[in-house]
């Protein structure tokens, strides 16, 4: 029997991880629309970042694009979880399209923080910096709620340091939601020395998934030889949870999307591997991934749940 051969590998499996409340809900959204409307529905993004979720929408009938003048005039089109500006269900409305807005409830309330500090552009508004990744869908959607000029992207500790804004009185700041926790927290405490009268959240606008998942990965970093994080490579929260496994001890931390994309060798003197997935990455690639090690090793589980988590959201309106 070559079972009993083999080495025996120690798997440490952080919890939370995978799906948070607003990617569960996104999908629910898409795969309704599909039961309600029939297909094709179109979906303006990848509905979540994770290339097996598209996959999964596609074969139900789900036609991604990237913008909204490829959907045909009598199409119903959902928006990703990352949100939008402005002008794309404005341009969804003028083309009388049918459209469904996925976008995550907590990325929605960054929205509405971000108008509000704008106050309609009068004597109350502020200048508002947006601490985020440049081009992410979340960052343009987010800047997209308020005319051009209105918000400045703060990329780093380096432009924190360095941004001139026209009033230093009257200022506020938001969030990304899928930042890193302990960068942001330095990126704030550098604006609120600078600015002593900015505004803004308490601390900032990085959602409960994002907090906790990294939390969970933290707890067992220290421990690990390899952590590997189960997300797409466009996944932003994914991205950060494996700096984040490797600033807190893990010898070293590596994205990858499904099993079939790790090379094995890898695994050579690694004596306990710890997993995590990104929120957008369905439960069952760690399980598939947790089944290939299982064929090459004799596995030690142990599952690590630093967290609870009960938080759901409701279909929007005409779905719910
Ligand atoms: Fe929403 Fe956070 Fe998930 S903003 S989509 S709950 S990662």
């Amino acid at each position: 029997d070559n079972a009993a051969h083999t080495r025996t590998l120690k798997v440490l499996l952080a919890g939370p991880r995978g799906f948070c409340a607003g990617v569960d809900r996104a999908i629910r959204v898409v795969e309704e629309a599909i039961r309600r409307y029939g297909a094709p529905v179109y979906v303006r993004h990848e509905i979540v970042h994770n290339r097996t979720v598209v996959e999964e929408l596609e074969a139900q009938g789900a036609i991604f694009v990237e913008e909204l003048d490829e959907v045909p005039a009598d199409g119903h089109v959902v928006f990703s979880a990352h949100g939008v500006p402005k002008t794309v269900p404005a341009e969804a409305e003028r083309r009388n399209l049918l459209y469904l807005d996925a976008t995550c409830p907590l990325v929605s309330k960054v929205h509405r923080e971000a108008e509000r500090h704008f106050a309609g552009g009068g004597p109350d508004s502020r200048h508002i910096l947006m601490i985020g990744h440049a081009g992410h869908p979340e960052v343009v959607g987010t800047m997209g709620q308020l005319p051009a000029g209105a918000v400045t992207l703060i990329n780093d500790a380096e432009e924190a340091r360095t941004v001139q804004p026209a009033d230093p009185a009257r200022l506020a700041f938001i969030t990304q939601t899928t930042l890193s926790v302990d960068d942001t927290a330095e990126i704030v405490e550098i604006l609120r020395e600078r600015f002593p009268l900015i505004e803004g959240p308490k601390r900032e606008d990085i959602c409960y998934a994002t907090t906790n998942r990294q939390e969970a990965v933290k707890a067992i970093a220290a421990e690990c030889d390899l952590v590997i994080v189960i997300g797409s490579p466009n996944s932003s929260n994914s991205q950060r949870l494996r700096e984040v496994a490797e600033r807190s001890g893990a010898r070293r931390a590596l994205l990858v999307p499904r099993q079939c994309d790790l090379d094995w060798t890898v695994l050579e003197g690694v004596n306990t591997l710890g997993i995590t997935a990104g929120a957008s990455a369905p439960e069952a690639l760690v399980q598939e991934m947790v089944a290939e090690l299982a064929k090459r090793y004799t596995l030690q589980i142990d599952e690590r749940i630093v967290k609870e988590e009960s938080v759901i959201f409701r279909l929007p309106a005409p779905l719910g």
